[in-house]
């Protein structure tokens, strides 16, 4: 063990924004921020503080309250109860933002009710869940997270932005960015996978897609950061399940993406539904106010999940709704969506001397300091122009660009004897399985205004890229719902032996993951392992294309299938998409951003588990296994072929030894060893060999998407710093530690390629 702790530390900036230059800044006259260390957001504009004082001064108690409160209308429905009325509520002034309401005529509608009709006359915020896309969907998060490319998960959260702004929309309710280790828990494919480094990346792009360079431009969303924090570790992967962590593994892994959102300036956060260390977190002044407003700075606002005030009742810690609002607003809750706690009881709570008038005030400021970011006090209409409306939502470029990130989103799992790609000119082609003809199933869950009618299917993508001398027959036999008894599969089986080329379409339906789609069981549901039995029957190679919204376990479809696409739900270019990588247009490149198991048994299963005392030794019985099953995973973390193959050389670093100070660079000699071109996503993995804790076998700190010719090489380079060896050491303190890393760089998370260093 080491035996000082003395190192100091390079961490994020917004740790150390040290106080002068706050008084630089002239931010010394808000409180809240004065002993916080923090990167002052671009949306934050002290001119606007002095109109959000003159503002306070002449609203009353119940519009104030209103400010704080969120309602949904009656368009879309994302939760379990919907109170009516909310259009009187607009008008009384009791009501300061909307979700799930859209369209430029209807939030104008709205918005001169709040303008015209009531005294002050503040604008309306009005939100939305774009989560993947506003109509133009993209391939689901996790899948974008697997291109590796953060520049492709920018590019699809400012279409979906320019498109949700053009229907009159301010503010989406994402990036989601809660780590995710069970694939049990269907909102994985909300998110950027498993680990942390991914995650903080894709986390700071989304947010620059979404808020751009500038709030005040109205092609921009104000982003929102959810959920705070730990929903993604819901034991059993059931959702909305207790959470039960450490401190050092909610500091080391759950916080840091929220901690790169605010890095990047994200305008809001979001409370999770679940517990952390026993306080429900929408009453948690812990995270709300300890962690994001006094150490991280945080300038913006903070929502509720959907009632999650009024759900600190079951939860056990609060008697009624009036008890849950007084800890909800006391933890740092400035927003109530949907409960209407705030709206019931915050006033009287207030002239009771309950609830001290300074926090209403400061909630109200921190809302309204958005509303003015978003120019909304200058013109209110601004989002809803009908104009823009028509001529910027499903465009021809935005299609496009749906179609290459979803390209880059997809995994090749499996390429036995080069199955892939298949030639154009193939005279039959099979194609078997209801996925493949299903646009409702393709956008995948939390598909906004997205519509099934735009989208791309697998069959359609593939007749459009064949020839007039492809037959395609397609066999649309209904495999996946779990009710649907045993099916006839002779068509399937008559098809498969008459063709060229096999292409089965498996996974699960759109609505199997998402919010409240926990499952038990992580195969092909329904009777897709009996029709993958049947048609191996035949002797003939076949290729599987996955749908699915988490990582599934599937031994039996690997065992049998000649190739396998995961192709996750790609959005509404799903069809094309998929037909540019079967047929080689171009070649698969994406990586796993989570592990895939062999059998649920070993769930939660990730790359950057501890050794424990007792690892896994197969001569000795007291060591850490199962009887019956593997410790590795079917598919690792960072793993995806290509049409092509790389190799790598040994890993080489400027410097053995370094200091806190230093910049290490580490390099490699990258080949791809094919004759086509392909991209790879070089991995650069750490391992701390002995900490004052104990440390994970690996964990990612960089990662490069290259493109090379075939036969081409090139050296690749990399810069670790020392906050990439930093984590929470035994005393809780935040830094590194002297020893010996070792450095392991390759095209997965397994690589054996290292070398060592040390850190004096
Ligand atoms: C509940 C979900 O947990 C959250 O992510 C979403 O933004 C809200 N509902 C609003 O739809």
């Amino acid at each position: 063990m080491h035996s000082t702790l003395t190192h100091t530390l390079l961490i994020r900036s917004f740790w150390r924004r040290p106080l002068a230059s706050l008084l630089a800044f002239g931010l010394l006259m808000l409180p809240v921020i004065a002993s916080a260390q923090t990167t002052i957001p671009n949306w934050y504009n002290a001119e606007h503080e002095a109109r959000i004082d003159a503002l306070l001064a002449r609203m009353t108690l119940e519009e104030k309250v209103g400010q704080m409160t969120l309602l949904t209308s009656d368009w879309d429905v994302t939760g379990p109860t919907i109170r009516k009325g909310y259009e009187a509520d607009i008008k009384t002034g009791r009501l300061g933002a909307i979700f799930n309401a859209h369209t430029a005529d209807y939030t104008r509608k709205l918005q001169r009710m709040a303008v015209e009709e009531t005294r002050l006359g503040i604008p309306l915020l009005f939100g939305y869940d774009v989560i993947h896309g506003f109509r133009t969907i993209f391939p689901i998060p996790l899948a974008e997270a697997g291109s590796f490319n953060p520049e492709a998960a920018e590019e699809s959260a400012r279409i979906a932005a320019r498109e949700a702004a053009a229907a009159g929309l301010h503010w989406t309710f994402a990036p989601m960015v809660d780590l995710a280790r069970d694939p049990r828990w269907g909102r994985v494919m909300e998110g950027a996978g498993e680990d942390v480094h991914l995650g903080n990346v894709m986390a700071a792009a989304r947010v620059r897609g979404f808020q751009g360079d500038d709030l005040a431009d109205p092609f921009t969303l104000l982003a929102c950061a959810k959920h705070f924090a730990a929903y993604g570790a819901a034991q059993a992967g059931r959702d909305y399940h207790t959470v039960d962590i450490s401190e050092r593994v909610l500091k080391d892994l759950y916080l840091p993406p929220f901690e790169s959102a605010l890095d990047a300036g994200v305008a809001t956060f979001m409370t999770s539904f679940n517990e952390v260390d026993g306080v429900p977190a929408t009453g948690n002044h812990y995270l709300l106010t300890e962690i994001l407003r006094e150490t991280w700075g945080f300038l913006g606002f903070v929502v509720t999940d959907y009632t999650s005030i009024n759900e600190m009742i079951p939860h056990g810690v609060a008697a009624d709704l009036a008890d849950a609002g007084k800890m909800a607003v006391r933890a740092g809750v400035d927003m109530d969506m949907q409960g209407a706690v705030y709206y019931d009881h915050l006033q009287d709570q207030v002239r009771a001397g309950e609830v001290d008038m300074k926090l209403v005030d400061e909630a109200t400021r921190r809302i309204l300091r958005l509303k003015f970011a978003l120019g909304l006090f200058d013109d209110p209409y601004r989002y809803s122009n009908t104009e823009r409306e028509k001529n910027n939502i499903l465009t021809a470029e935005h299609r496009e660009a749906a179609r290459r990130i979803a390209r880059e989103s997809m995994v090749l799992l499996k390429n036995e004897e080069n199955l892939l790609p298949l030639r154009k000119d193939l005279k039959r082609i099979a194609v078997i399985g209801q996925l493949a003809d299903s646009q409702a199933d393709m956008i995948g869950a939390w598909h906004a205004d997205g519509k099934a009618e735009d989208v791309v299917t697998l069959l359609t993508g593939l007749r459009t890229a064949v020839g007039q001398n492809t037959k395609i027959d397609f066999v649309n036999v209904d495999v996946v719902s779990t009710s649907a008894g045993k099916p006839d599969f002779s068509s399937a089986v008559k098809a498969a032996g008459d063709a060229d080329a096999i292409i089965l379409a498996l996974g699960e339906t759109w609505i199997m993951s998402g919010e409240a789609a926990s499952r038990a069981n992580i195969g092909l549901p329904g009777q897709q392992d009996a029709l993958v039995d049947a048609i191996s029957e035949t002797g003939k190679p076949f290729v599987a294309v996955l749908f699915n919204g988490r990582p599934l376990s599937i031994p039996t479809l690997n065992e049998k299938a000649g190739a396998i696409l995961e192709a996750w739900y790609p959005g509404t270019e799903a069809g094309n998409a998929i037909a540019d990588l079967l047929f080689g247009d171009y070649a698969p490149s994406a990586k796993l951003p989570m592990t895939f198991p062999r059998s649920i048994g070993q769930v939660p299963i990730f790359y950057a588990a501890k050794n424990t005392g007792r690892p896994k030794d197969v001569n000795n019985k007291y060591t850490s296994k199962y009887l019956d099953e593997e410790n590795t995973p079917l598919f690792p973390f960072g793993y995806g072929l290509s049409y092509t193959t790389f190799a790598y050389g040994e890993p080489r670093v400027d410097k053995p030894a370094f200091t806190v100070n230093d910049t290490v660079t580490i390099s490699v000699d990258l080949t791809n060893t094919g004759q086509r071109t392909g991209t790879e996503v070089v991995q650069v993995y750490v391992q701390d060999v002995v900490g004052s804790v104990t440390r994970p076998l690996r964990e990612l700190k960089a990662f490069r998407r290259v493109t090379l010719n075939g036969q081409e090489r090139q050296r690749v380079s990399f810069q670790l710093t020392a906050e990439d060896l930093s984590f929470h050491r035994r005393d809780m303190s935040f830094g590194t530690e002297p020893g010996t890393y070792r450095i392991f760089v390759g095209g997965d998370s397994r690589t054996q390629n290292a070398l060592t260093i040390s850190l004096q």
